[in-house]
């Protein structure tokens, strides 16, 4: 059976979970949906990263220790998890002893192979990326991705020898040309190793909340160094090696832009120094922009609206889980960068959900409740919509398996709206009642289940209704995929009701 393992960024636990990080949620929960759908043996990993100083400065701040800081921040992804319907098999938190125990694992290998060694570090590091910066990769000596003030550092710290995995790293890229993905990502990060790369400050001894040092009791990692590590906690390093030699060959990374060289370069790197082989491939997403802008607090002015304020909760009160699922599925592609709006939002709700595929369900259970008994009838073989529900499959599976839910959604409504012009063609409303409206509706039925099965993924809850209102029992995700989604598997004789619309309209005003 084919394997899959992909994970999430895990995210900082020095604040809430905003329409951001819920973008990146939701993409790997449908990804990770479609591989279960289609019968893989699935694992998916999302999780928050605990230590570092901008965890410990905001605990402090808010008057709690970094444990009770992050075991209540840890929570609140949780519940915004919970809410958007997200099916993790595993949520890692950083300062689990598991973690722990796989950080000081890993980092001590890479420390027998030779690639640590001790050293003066002297720059500039900014708290909110947690990173490193120089003068030159500074904007007039503030951060670039911020625009705060960058910390002046110096501290004798342990590094580790990344310089030396310049040429295998280029290596690597040549023999996996899908090692990243999009292709412009791919680009940058090759950019950032043929720029040359230098060794990286891996501890720290000016704070105490991190993983410790296991050969030097006054240091402990930096952040990124024992976060990234979290992907291969998860799967048993150090303590179970037959998971990660299950899991790691067929592992995904699904990451924003703004951490590309931590994962496509230094993680790779680290890897290599331990090793071990790295991941097998990293999905690059964009931003959404409200307003053109990314928007993190500390870059938006005084009074604005920021994506960070919004909390994936607000939108699923006002609109419902899977509406908002499918906007963030269906509005941007993996990839590019996106503008997030209510206005857009609605638009998704009116057009999408509510004219097409609400009032395709709503059609066809009406005239087959009052014209036809209520009684389904099989799919014809030689249907007109054969041709565009296989068009759909193909399309959809090939964009699901190419991390493209988008286009993946972009075909399943191709489908829908073939359905929809072939009702309105027919206009079976108007039809006499008989073997010919008896077999359009069996038709039309068909294409319904065939998109509640490729829709799955994106929107479980509504998914399961449709097969309901469709006089099927169970759900679209209990199907084995292979056997279920091919034309003319719907059966005769299933009992079906007039009911409420599944998406009633949405004024502007709502
Ligand atoms: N803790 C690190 C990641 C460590 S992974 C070993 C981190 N955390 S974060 O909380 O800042 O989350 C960053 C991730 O959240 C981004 O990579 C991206 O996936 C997601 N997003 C945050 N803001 C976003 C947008 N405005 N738009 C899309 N995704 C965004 O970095």
């Amino acid at each position: 059976m084919p394997r899959f393992y992909l994970t999430t960024p895990i995210y900082y636990a020095n604040d809430a979970p905003h329409v951001g990080t819920a973008y990146t949620t939701v993409n790997a929960d449908a990804l990770a949906r479609w591989h279960r759908l289609i019968g893989d043996e699935t694992k998916f990993l999302t999780g928050t990263d605990e230590h570092g100083q901008k965890v410990a400065d905001a605990a402090a701040k808010n008057g709690q220790s970094p444990q009770e800081w992050t075991d209540l921040k840890s929570q609140q992804f949780r519940d915004a998890w919970a809410a958007l319907d997200i099916q993790y098999d595993d949520f890692i938190r950083t300062t689990e002893p598991r973690h722990y125990e796989s950080v000081q694992k890993f980092l001590t290998a890479i420390y027998d192979n030779g690639y640590i060694y001790k050293d003066t570090y002297k720059g500039l590091y900014c708290v909110s990326c947690e990173d490193y910066y120089t003068i030159e990769t500074s904007v007039e000596g503030k951060c670039p991705i911020h625009g705060r003030d960058l910390i002046e550092m110096e501290e004798e710290n342990w590094f580790f020898r990344l310089s030396a995995f310049e040429e295998q790293l280029k290596e690597h890229y040549a023999a996996h040309p899908g090692f990243v993905t999009p292709e412009t990502k791919r680009n940058e990060a090759l950019s950032f190793i043929n720029g040359g790369l230098r060794d990286i400050s891996i501890t720290r001894t000016s704070i105490s909340w991190g993983v410790p040092v296991p050969w030097d009791d006054a240091h402990v990692f930096y952040v990124w160094y024992d976060a990234l590590i979290n992907y291969l906690t998860a799967i048993g390093y150090g303590r179970d090696d037959d998971e990660v030699a299950k899991w790691w060959p067929c592992s995904h990374h699904l990451i924003g832009k703004e951490i590309i060289r931590f994962h496509c370069v230094w993680w790779p790197a680290m890897c290599m120094a331990a090793g071990i082989g790295p991941v097998s491939h990293v999905q690059v997403h964009g931003w959404l922009l409200l307003g053109g802008q990314k928007l993190s607090k500390t870059m938006a002015s005084e009074g604005a609206v920021r994506l960070t304020d919004i909390a994936p909760i607000e939108l699923t009160n006002e609109f419902g889980v899977d509406p908002i699922r499918y906007y963030l599925l269906r509005e941007t592609a993996l990839g590019n960068d996106g503008d997030f709006s209510h206005e857009g939002i609605l638009a998704r709700y009116n057009t999408d959900l509510a004219n097409n595929l609400g009032n395709l369900v709503a059609r066809v259970t009406t005239v087959v409740a009052t014209k036809c008994d209520g009684v389904a009838t099989a799919p014809r073989g030689d249907s007109p919509l054969r041709a565009p529900a296989e068009l759909a499959i193909e399309e959809s599976a090939k964009a699901w398996n190419g991390f493209a839910p988008q286009s993946a959604l972009e075909a399943t409504w191709g489908l829908i709206g073939a359905t929809n012009a072939y009702l309105e063609q027919l206009a079976p409303w108007k039809m006499e009642p008989g073997a010919e409206l008896n077999a359009v509706m069996g038709d039309a039925l068909e294409a319904i289940r065939l998109v509640a099965i490729l829709s799955t993924p994106a929107m479980p809850k509504v998914c399961e209704e449709i097969w309901r209102r469709i006089g099927l029992s169970g759900a679209p995700s209990d199907e084995v995929f292979s056997v279920s989604a091919i034309w003319g598997q719907y059966r005769s004789g299933a009992t079906i009701q007039k009911s409420e619309p599944l998406f009633p309209r949405m004024k502007s005003d709502a």
